[in-house]
């Protein structure tokens, strides 16, 4: 049996963030070499809200870049760039047209971002998830890691998958694989360094907030310098009152690489004065050398180039043929 396959993406939006590589890309490193890999910069999902052109490209090739330099390895992974392939909008538009309109306006983020975006909604905002479900569809992906936040997002895309094998499916014939999520329990959901209640976001207008991938040294040290705290000492795994320790350590675990125990029985004497540094380094450590590779990868002419024109082609033929079995299905002629 070939091997089962994965796909997943974030949006070129800003900095990618430790909640990015927590959450989402170091699960794609982790599991690489068992799976069928596809990894998309998802840029048209970048323009649902307010979008400055003049940074679009720079932050696409900037996110494949990283892709590459937090060790996704191309002998397992296509990497492409959403865009690029023409079928990702035309499955959407087949898509919106079995997805109930009530479906997408429950989707939380949808409802969250349209609260911040006040009278300027716009209709590819609340489109999004049929957006992301065809990049998922379009690979026949078995399984899609992502952090927590995407949940709802994937149940949607296996409710628009069901809907059209139950409608235009033929003698149990499935026309569009039913994907899963890959969540992993640590790190799923990566807080704010404010505050530990709210999840730490690109769009959080304070850049103390979260702590990026390609932060130096000194502005890591500043930012756990001065997240914050609270006054209780020694410091606990899982209580629920002290949502920012819980996050700290979290972060302190998976970037130290130590098991949760050994974490636990290290700091649970601790006080923050004695915790930060170590935080600190590990953070500074764990991200040196994925800043290494990126600017390896930027400094090498035309090579991001190379990749993503290999990965489009690589893509693309796998989802030109699924949009020709929907469309197929749905009753299309197929272009003479
Ligand atoms: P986005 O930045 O919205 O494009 O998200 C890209 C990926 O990062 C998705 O899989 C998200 O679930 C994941 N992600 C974003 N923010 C966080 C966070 N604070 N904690 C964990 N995962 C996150
Ligand atoms: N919506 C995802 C996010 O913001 C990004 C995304 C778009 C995605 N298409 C996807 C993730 C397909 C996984 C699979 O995090």
């Amino acid at each position: 049996m070939g091997k089962q396959r994965i796909l997943s993406g974030v949006q070129p939006t800003g900095n990618l963030h430790l909640g990015n590589y927590l959450g989402a890309i170091s699960n794609w490193v982790e599991a690489q070499s068992q799976y069928d890999n596809f990894f998309c910069v998802v840029d048209l999902h970048a323009i649902t809200v307010p979008h400055n052109p003049s940074t679009l490209k720079e932050n696409t090739y900037k996110t494949a870049a990283l892709y590459l330099a937090c060790g996704l390895d191309l002998e397992h992974c296509k990497i492409f760039v959403q865009s690029h392939i023409c079928a990702h909008s035309e499955l959407t538009w087949l898509l919106n047209c079995v997805t109930p309109l009530n479906w997408l306006e429950r989707m939380i983020q949808f409802k969250e971002k349209a609260v911040k975006q006040g009278e300027n909604v716009s209709v590819g905002l609340l489109d999004y998830p049929v957006l992301m479900a065809a990049d998922i569809l379009l690979y026949d992906a078995d399984k899609v890691p992502v952090g927590e936040d995407q949940k709802q997002h994937i149940e949607l895309t296996r409710d628009i998958a069901v809907r059209i094998n139950d409608q235009f499916g033929s003698k149990g014939e499935s026309v569009l694989k039913i994907p899963e999520p890959l969540i992993r329990k640590e790190g799923a959901r990566v807080m704010s360094l404010n505050d530990g209640t709210r999840k730490m976001s690109k769009s959080d207008p304070s850049e103390l907030s979260r702590i990026n991938l390609l932060d130096s040294p000194e502005e890591i040290n500043k930012k756990i310098k001065r997240c914050k705290t609270d006054p209780i000492k020694g410091l606990s795994f899982d209580e629920p009152e002290r949502p920012e320790c819980n996050n700290l350590l979290t972060l302190y675990m998976l970037l130290s690489g130590k098991q949760k125990q050994e974490v636990a029985a290290q700091c649970q004497d601790m006080g923050w004065g004695q915790f930060k540094p170590l935080l600190t380094e590990a953070t500074i450590e764990a991200l040196k050398p994925i800043q290494q590779k990126y600017q390896e990868v930027i400094d090498e002419k035309g090579y991001l180039e190379s990749v993503l024109r290999k990965g489009r082609q690589q893509a693309e033929a796998v989802a030109n043929a699924t949009l020709s079995r929907v469309k197929t299905a749905l009753g299309y002629s197929v272009p003479l």
